[in-house]
């Protein structure tokens, strides 16, 4: 399957926004995974720092470091997809100032990231000015930003009251405007009504990939774990594909069942 398909590079995203082609994402963090989800054609490979949630366990995205992303990039990147490599900057490694987001940007880069993201609008400008300068191209993020979780008291639903206080939805325009001038070649829309999504992808030259933001982005995001049934949580946004983590418990359980039962390993599995 898509055997054929050419390396996707970050000049041609311009292209799927202007032929009105959805762009698809997925977050992946090992070799494996990121195997896989470029075999399924994706277009874009996001080492998210939902890492810290998924895989190892947090509350929130707030305890990963760079040296975790450094590691999940170079993994994702050793399966050398066809799909972009996102590598998301964690929190801390770009709000201390603008020198910090640059030297940030390029340890990712040199693990093997293709474009860095960094949330916030307004008040991230300054960084991604700066990775921009230093020719990394950036991916925004605007909306519900989970390294906000303290400031929104929880990953909450932006852009529900009007104003342009944060997560207002002038607010939320204002920030779509700033995170398109300061350079970046597009951006998420996480958590936000979708007529305000549909908004702020209209206003925007540049593609905008949705979660919990409706139909109307110009591309969608999910995390993989959640759009493989492998989570424990389901969320109303999202969709489950398949229903791994119940497979799987079946699997590992009959795998057991055959050790304890002696059933496995059988003839067919020993040496002579
Ligand atoms: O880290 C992540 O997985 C993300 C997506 C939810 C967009 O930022």
């Amino acid at each position: 399957m898509n055997m054929q398909r050419t390396k996707i590079t970050v000049p041609s995203l311009a292209d799927y926004k202007l032929n009105r082609v959805p762009l698809t994402m997925v977050t992946a963090y090992d070799s494996t995974f990121a195997a896989i989800v470029d075999e399924a054609g994706v277009d874009l490979i996001l080492v998210g720092d939902s890492v810290a949630t998924v895989m190892q366990g947090h509350r929130n995205t707030l305890p990963v470091s760079m040296d975790h992303m450094e590691y999940h990039v170079q993994m994702v990147a050793s399966a050398k997809p066809k799909a972009l490599i996102i590598g998301d900057l964690p929190f801390g490694s770009y709000q201390t100032s603008p020198r910090d987001a640059v030297i940030n940007a390029v340890r990712l880069v040199k693990a093997g990231a293709e474009i860095v993201k960094l949330e916030g609008g307004i008040h991230s400008r300054d960084a991604i000015e700066a990775i921009v300068r230093a020719d990394i191209p950036v991916m925004g993020h605007i909306g519900l930003t989970p390294q906000s979780y303290h400031r929104m008291g929880g990953n909450k639903i932006q852009g529900r009251q009007d104003g342009n206080q944060s997560g207002g939805r002038d607010r939320l325009l204002a920030d779509a405007r700033a995170v398109e001038e300061a350079g970046a070649c597009s951006f998420v829309i996480e958590a936000v009504p979708a007529n305000l999504a549909t908004e702020i992808t209209t206003a925007s030259t540049i593609p905008t990939i949705g979660i919990g933001a409706g139909a109307a982005c110009d591309g969608q995001v999910l995390v993989l774990h959640d759009l493989l049934g492998l989570s424990e949580r389901t969320f109303s946004f999202a969709k489950a594909y398949s229903n791994l983590r119940q497979q799987s418990i079946t699997a590992v359980s009959e795998y057991v069942s055959d050790v304890r039962n002696r059933s496995f390993p059988d003839e067919s599995h020993s040496f002579h």
